[in-house]
């Protein structure tokens, strides 16, 4: 019988992070350099994605295995078509408790009505920066923060849960560290800095460049003193503080500085249907080549439970100088964060 599977380290299997698209409209350097991912760069053809039937028939098997949060991701989630449609079969499927989205907020004004009368809960949208001219050298694209903004307020407006990430990067938008935090305190949103991270193989990750949660918080606290928040499920990466007197609160994701590994309940699919369980894996498990091989619901079930049982990633935690260099990471825009 399938049931709820811990891994070798009595981690649960509780949240799936499942990447929809690989392209995006953006090219940020921390996830797509523009001079990797050019005009020529070969993405998934849409034969190779996972179908909407396919995605709902693998999630009803993570759900019996102790599924209960669920994320689409990218590239650029909203890129692919009708993904509204796909919202509305998953928060159908029994078991599933929450249906977030990771975006990158264009699509947002156009899209965001539909996609909360679909099912969907919450968004969050990334955001590194308010200044023009610094948005648009992380995004590489020249998009402007406002339509980010429009994006953002599309979101409040429709009534679904909104978080901000923002990637911090030396040198680069640290000095928007104090006026985003100011402007999301303002708008009562939720707003969680990322540690940049050795994802992928491209973006020429180097320690030098990371801002820590330690440096982060200082900086942050010039806006008020902050008190620490009880996390809202096993196994989130943030850690939250409530600037005191407020219902506002800010977050650190500081997998770098302060892993997180020991309570990691995420498996990820891939776009083109693989089973990571690890955002620094290196090869992933073909789902898609067992959806479309005619194995039956059961069998698949019991695939993914053999997988999660013998999981011992931890990789945050055993990061050194030798596996940032020579590990063959796969990419973010691919894997979906
Ligand atoms: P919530 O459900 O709102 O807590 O979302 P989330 O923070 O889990 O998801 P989101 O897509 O917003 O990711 C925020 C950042 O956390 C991204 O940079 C992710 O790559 C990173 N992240 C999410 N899960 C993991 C993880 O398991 N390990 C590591 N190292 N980073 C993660
Ligand atoms: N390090 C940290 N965060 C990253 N993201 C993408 N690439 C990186 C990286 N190298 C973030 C995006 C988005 C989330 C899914 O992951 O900004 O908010
Ligand atoms: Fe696109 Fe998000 Fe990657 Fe930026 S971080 S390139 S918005 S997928
Ligand atoms: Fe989980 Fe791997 Fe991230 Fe650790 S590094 S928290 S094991 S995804």
């Amino acid at each position: 019988k399938i049931s709820p599977v811990n891994d070798q380290y009595e981690r649960p299997l509780q949240d799936l992070r499942i990447s929809i698209i690989d392209k995006c409209n953006f090219r940020c350097s921390y996830c797509m350099p523009a001079e990797i991912f050019g005009e020529d760069y070969a993405f998934l053809p849409e034969a190779e994605l996972l179908s909407f039937d396919e995605i709902e028939r693998m999630v009803i098997q993570f759900t019996k295995l102790g599924v209960k949060k669920l994320r689409l991701t990218g590239g650029e989630p909203l890129l692919r078509k009708d993904v509204h449609l796909l919202i509305e079969r998953l928060a159908k499927i029994e078991g599933i408790e929450d249906i977030a989205l990771t975006t990158n907020g264009v699509f947002l004004v156009k899209q965001a009505k539909q996609l909360k009368n679909a099912g969907l809960m919450r968004v969050n949208i990334s955001l590194d920066a308010l200044d023009t001219e610094v948005f648009q050298e992380m995004n590489g694209r020249k998009v402007k923060s406002a339509v980010v903004l429009k994006g953002l307020e599309a979101a409040l407006e429709a009534g679904l849960e909104v978080k901000v990430n923002m990637v911090v990067k030396r040198g680069v938008n640290d000095q928007e560290v104090v006026k985003m935090a100011s402007y999301c305190k303002g708008k009562k949103v939720t707003l969680r800095f990322i540690e940049f991270m050795d994802v992928g193989q491209t973006n020429g990750w180097d320690f030098s460049q990371v801002v820590t949660k330690k440096e982060l918080y200082e900086k942050v606290s010039v806006l008020g003193e902050l008190e620490p928040v009880e996390r809202d499920y096993l196994g989130e990466v943030a850690s939250k503080y409530r600037y005191k007197g407020t219902d506002v609160l800010v977050g650190f994701i500081s997998s770098v500085s302060d892993t997180f590994c020991g309570n990691c309940t995420r498996a990820r699919v891939s776009a083109d249907g693989k089973l990571y369980t690890c955002l620094f894996a290196e090869s992933g498990y073909d789902i898609r080549g067992l959806l479309r091989s005619g194995v039956t619901d059961q069998e698949i079930g019991e695939v993914i439970s053999s997988i999660w049982r013998v999981r011992t990633d931890k990789y945050s935690e055993e990061r050194t100088e030798e596996t940032v260099k020579n590990r063959k990471k796969i990419e973010m825009s691919y894997i979906g964060g």
